[in-house]
């Protein structure tokens, strides 16, 4: 039979170096491998060399932190988007990365298959098959993992084995784990009882905030069109400010969170994630946001950054819906420029200063001292008009409490009354 290539996502990870000679020996497909760093650290030697030990025709190693950043992240960021107003997305938003690579690769290699290592039970594989879908419909995508292969892990360690793949063999992780420059997920064993606090070891990226230094530190971050661009006055790239943030806030134990969340395909899970900077910069982009944006805007905006963060989870980061509210966010943006200052100290970051050329914050509106610049009396004719429908409901019906007895007596009132004192009259 002629063999057909297949470009397979490649984590170097035991499942997939096993996937790269099943699928040569049972469907007799050429294999290249596409192993795309996103900031989770990827030894490209090792990787390339295990993907070639298995039978890989080629292997292919992209660092594409930089991309990640500005295409998925900082969109992310200005949308304000936490799915369930929890998870940054670390995860989702760097699926529509690898699909992109997954097909660019595909048109390289002349591939009319891509394959990835996910199973049937998570997000990842939605995301994954409908964004190849997505850039290219002509692409068939197979999932090894999740219909086919079908091995334990001692199975899969045996059979890696004997055809001389060097696959990691320690012990296993107790957890399932997938990193990234915007967070660290993990889950599975013992954190699969909602109840059980997570353990100790499940962390890398943050200290437990009980144990934080008693010295608080200040960062300030700066913001040009709702993108971060500098630390404490250094102009710094996406990358190096996204793990600069990471280790700094982690150092201080910011950045845990614990969540019980839906799954796409309907499953409740508890994901433990790690994310000090996402953490950080969604704090001071928001802090900043308040400063420069119209109430009616940030209202409004809100629910935006809600639906592109289903979206993103949901794996339709590429719909037209997607397309078009990001748009939307970038719009908003023009004006979200200037520092914030926060404070690092147990386990959280305090926003404690923020500054902007496009405030709309007026000191002369807003004192309560000397320079007031409000006209009070305008109040009055403001009140008579924003409380009319009130006014008249109440007129027309009652006074709109919902009891006959008045809340004094409810609350049992306890009444002293005195009498009056004569007054002296004075001429
Ligand atoms: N629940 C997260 C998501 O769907 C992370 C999934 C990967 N997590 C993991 N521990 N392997 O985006």
């Amino acid at each position: 039979m002629t063999s057909e290539t297949v470009v397979l996502a490649y984590s170097g990870g035991l499942d997939t170096s096993v996937a790269v000679p099943w699928l040569r020996e049972t469907h007799g497909h050429e294999v290249v491998t596409l192993t795309v760093d996103v900031g989770g650290g990827v030894d490209a030697g090792a990787v390339q060399r295990r993907a070639l030990a298995g039978g890989a025709r080629s292997a292919i190693v992209v660092d594409a932190r930089a991309a990640f950043v500005a295409d998925y992240i900082w969109p992310a960021l200005q949308a304000g988007s936490l799915y369930q107003g929890q998870y940054p997305l670390a995860t989702a938003l760097a699926r529509p990365l690898i699909a992109r690579l997954l097909v660019d690769a595909a048109h390289e290699t002349g591939a009319g298959l891509v394959a990835h290592g996910c199973t049937g039970k998570g997000n990842d594989q939605v995301r994954f098959d409908v964004a190849v879908a997505a850039l290219d419909p002509s692409l068939r995508v197979i999932a090894p993992m999740r219909v086919g292969m079908g091995m334990t892990r001692d199975e899969e360690l045996a059979y890696a084995r004997t055809r001389g793949i060097d696959v990691p063999s320690g012990p296993s992780s107790p957890f399932s784990i997938d990193a990234n420059l915007w967070g660290r997920s993990i889950e599975a064993g013992v954190l699969e009882d909602p109840w059980t606090a997570p353990p100790a070891e499940a962390f890398e990226w943050t200290i437990d905030p009980a144990a934080a230094p008693r010295e608080a530190r200040e960062v300030t971050i700066g913001f040009e069109d709702g993108v971060p661009v500098s630390l404490d006055g250094e102009a710094l790239d996406g990358v190096t400010l996204v793990e600069r943030l990471n280790r700094e806030a982690g150092a201080h134990g910011i950045g845990r969170i614990d969540h019980v969340e839906d799954r796409l395909i309907g499953i409740k899970s508890r994901e433990i994630y790690e994310a000090p900077a996402a953490v950080v910069l969604h704090a001071a982009h928001a802090a900043l946001e308040q400063l420069t944006l119209s109430r009616e805007l940030l209202a409004y905006k809100r629910s935006v950054g809600d639906r592109l963060a289903t979206l993103a989870y949901d794996g339709l980061w590429f719909s037209e819906l997607g397309v078009a509210l990001r748009a939307f966010v970038t719009h908003t943006q023009r004006f979200v420029s200037g520092e914030v200052r926060l404070r690092f100290a147990a386990g959280a970051a305090a926003v404690t200063g923020r500054r902007s050329p496009h405030s709309l914050y007026d000191i002369g509106l807003a004192t309560y001292d000397r320079g007031d610049s409000f006209d009070h009396a305008s109040a009055v004719g403001f009140i008579a008009i924003w409380g009319l429908p009130v006014r008249t409901q109440a007129a027309a019906r009652g006074d709109g409490s919902d009891g006959a007895r008045s809340l004094l007596d409810e609350l049992g009132a306890d009444r002293a009354t005195a009498t009056p004192e004569p007054v002296g009259v004075t001429r």
